[in-house]
C-alpha cells in the first residue's frame, strides 16, 4: 500500500470541502483491496445534522463502485496532531474494512497511522447474526 499516493489523493479531495458553516475543511481517500482509491470530503448543509464527513463519503464511493472491501484509508485535516476519524465513521468503516489501517496526515506532512481495531477495539454490532 501507497501511504504517500492516498495521503495525496485525500489532501486533494479536501480542496473540495465544502465546509461554510465549520470552516473545517476534511478530505478522506479508501484504498479497497484491489488497490483503487475512492475519495471524499466533508459536506456541509444549512441543516447541519446532514452534514457528512470526508471518510463516510470515501467509504460509501467504494462501495457505489462495487469495492466492499476496504484495506486503508487516509484523512486529511489542517490540524496538530492530525485528527483521527469520529466515532460515526470508525463504526461504518468497520462494515467494510475491519482489517483496514487508518492514516491521519496534516499538510504540514506530519503522519499518524493505527489499525481500525485499535480505534474500535471491541467488536462492534455487526448486524449478522
Ligand atoms: N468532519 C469530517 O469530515 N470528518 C471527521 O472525522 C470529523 C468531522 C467534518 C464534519 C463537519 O463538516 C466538520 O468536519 C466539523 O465537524
Amino acid at each position: 500500500m501507497d501511504e504517500q499516493e492516498l495521503i495525496r489523493a485525500a489532501t486533494e479531495a479536501r480542496e473540495r470541502a465544502y465546509a461554510p458553516y465549520s470552516g473545517f475543511r476534511v478530505g478522506a481517500a479508501a484504498m479497497a483491496s484491489d488497490g483503487s482509491i475512492f475519495t471524499g470530503c466533508n459536506v456541509e448543509n444549512s441543516v447541519y445534522g446532514l452534514t457528512i464527513c470526508a471518510e463516510r463519503a470515501a467509504v460509501f464511493a467504494a462501495v457505489a463502485a462495487g469495492k466492499r472491501e476496504i484495506s486503508a484509508l487516509a484523512v486529511v485535516t489542517d490540524t496538530d496532531p492530525p485528527a483521527a476519524p469520529c466515532g460515526a465513521c470508525r463504526q461504518v468503516l468497520t462494515e467494510f474494512g475491519s482489517g483496514a489501517t487508518v492514516i491521519a496526515a496534516n499538510p504540514a506532512g506530519e503522519i499518524r497511522t493505527w489499525k481500525l481495531k485499535e480505534l474500535l477495539p471491541d467488536r462492534p454490532f455487526s448486524g449478522k447474526f
